[in-house]
């Protein structure tokens, strides 16, 4: 075994895993719920040499200059948004993240929230527990069908495609965009029912889904974004509702997020919104951890990332 190295666990995670990394490292825990503060992360920076951060911490360059002995950053997470990948590459500091043992859950998630706002679960069990439920109506609580629409899935990666596989169980007909090809963006929108977000967040999809995209979509098409909150537009979103130029939108990310609870996006009609719980099951969470463990042993032993994170091409 390897000298100890000097770890930061910015929060406690699921499972065995983290026990496992405290048995060969010499490893802090921030015991929180909330995240460490900046001033936490930047006073530890100079004695760090691997850290497991989660996406609500931000390890930009500012961070990595004040960390010269950081060797590995692991992310736990796919997204690596809040990383700057390429200050670390240039630093020869390794960084990786949990694809893969995700993706069925978050694709369950996104099928959730389709059929959540579509038929309008939330409303119907307010309205149930304030007691309103009189009678069965003809006309009550009137919602669209998932099954046989036509469903545009924005980012065709691993999670787009599990959306697509749990789609055609649906009967439903799939356009589908990403960076290597599908239909354009502008078609996807204009015929979908619903769209559903599965790209990552980069300097080309933040704000992808803007006023002139929202406007392109049906007002019978519902929007449901389970990837990062910035690839939508939060006032975009808020006022094509108000304006009823959508039927809606179910959302498990957001800009800002966390959403606090007088944000206006919540006063929008026909929204649902989640707190980020696209993974959120106890074996996910568990096997991210195992798997954010697993890329933090290897950088700190100078072995090669089970799943380490390039630069993105220019
Ligand atoms: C991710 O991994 O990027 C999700 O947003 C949280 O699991």
């Amino acid at each position: 075994m390897g000298a100890q190295a000097r770890v930061f666990v910015t929060r406690e995670l699921p499972g065995g895993a983290v026990d496992r990394l405290a048995a060969e490292h010499d490893i802090e825990v921030w015991p929180d719920r909330l995240p460490p503060p900046r001033s936490e992360l930047l006073a530890r920076a100079p004695e760090l040499e691997g850290l497991l951060s989660l996406l609500t911490d931000r390890v930009d360059a500012e961070l990595i200059e004040a960390a010269p002995e950081l060797r590995a950053i692991s992310n736990y997470a796919v997204g690596v948004d809040n990383v700057d990948v390429e200050a670390a590459a240039a630093r020869g500091i390794a960084v990786g993240n949990t694809p893969d043992v995700l993706t069925e859950s978050t694709a369950d998630l996104a099928l959730a929230l389709m059929l959540g706002i579509a038929r309008r679960l939330a409303e119907g069990e307010a309205f149930v527990r304030a007691g309103e439920w009189q009678t069965w109506e003809p006309g009550l609580m009137l919602g669209r069908d998932l099954h046989g629409a036509t469903v545009g899935i924005v980012g065709y990666g691993r999670i787009g495609q599990a959306v697509g596989r749990r789609l055609e169980g649906f009967g439903c007909e799939l356009l589908t965009t990403s960076g290597r090809g599908g239909v354009p963006l502008d078609a996807l929108l204009e015929r979908s029912d619903f769209v559903t977000i599965h790209c990552p967040l980069t300097p080309d999809t933040r704000g992808l889904i803007d006023d002139a995209a929202l406007r392109r979509m049906k007002p019978t098409a519902y929007l449901v974004n389970t990837a990062r909150g910035p690839i939508v537009d939060t006032d975009a979103l808020a006022g094509a509702l108000h304006a009823g130029e959508l039927a809606g939108a179910a959302l498990d990310v957001t800009d800002p997020e966390p959403l606090s609870g007088d944000h206006p996006l919540l006063a929008a009609p026909n929204l649902l919104v989640v707190p980020h719980v696209g993974s959120a099951t106890v074996a996910t969470r568990e096997r991210m951890a195992e798997m954010a463990v697993d890329n933090l042993v290897a950088g700190l032993a100078g072995e090669p990332m089970p799943n380490a994170v390039t630069p993105r091409a220019p």
